[in-house]
């Protein structure tokens, strides 16, 4: 099978949560540990087979700064596929989340799919404070039917499961 499905994919969130963090370990299995804001936005693009397809996700990383916050719609308006990302130890980012899972709701493409992702929870190894439950991620995911997960940028874990399970969610050609 030759064909390549491609999915335009978005993610948003607060500033610094790791957005691009997870973009450059999913995309160059890297981390930086001062990874510089994002001005904007940047395209990045990468290739994995799912059930013998192969999917080429065509990633817009958007700048969580609130002074491109009027650049956002631009980039999720024909994207098939958000990643609406927190921190886990910023309550603050949560809030942030609700948000754009809302706004996403309303002016995003009606079967858009959602994945609703906890990031840095390798502080939490390190004697950092949690200050989002799992339970409140799971909850809204839920509520909103959106897929739900927890990450490390720093140490890679679950980032690929995120994007293979958008993957597993759009219908392969
Ligand atoms: P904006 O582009 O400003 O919206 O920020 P962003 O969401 O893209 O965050 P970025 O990936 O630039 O990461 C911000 C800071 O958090 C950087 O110093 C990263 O090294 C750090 N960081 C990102 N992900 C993780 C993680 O999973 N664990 C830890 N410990 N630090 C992380
Ligand atoms: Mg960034």
């Amino acid at each position: 099978n030759t064909s390549v499905t491609s999915i335009k994919l978005v993610l948003l969130g607060e500033a610094a949560v790791g957005k691009s963090s997870i973009v450059l370990r999913f995309v160059s299995n890297d981390f930086a540990e001062n990874k510089e804001p994002t001005i904007g936005a940047a395209f990045l693009t990468q290739r994995v087979t799912i059930n013998e397809h192969t999917v080429k996700f065509e990633i817009w990383d958007t700048a969580g700064q609130e002074r491109f916050a009027s650049l956002a719609p631009m980039y999720y308006r024909n994207a098939q596929a958000a990643l609406v990302v927190y921190d886990v130890t910023k309550p603050q980012s949560f809030i942030k989340a609700r948000h754009w899972v809302k706004e996403l709701h309303e002016q995003a493409s009606k079967d858009i799919i959602i994945a609703l992702v906890g990031n840095k929870i390798d502080v939490l190894q390190d004697g950092g404070e949690r200050k989002v439950a799992k339970e409140e991620g799971e909850k809204l995911a839920e509520e909103k039917g959106l897929l739900f997960f927890e990450t490390s940028a720093k140490t890679g874990e679950n980032v690929n499961n995120v994007f293979l399970g958008i993957g597993e969610k759009i219908p392969l050609k």
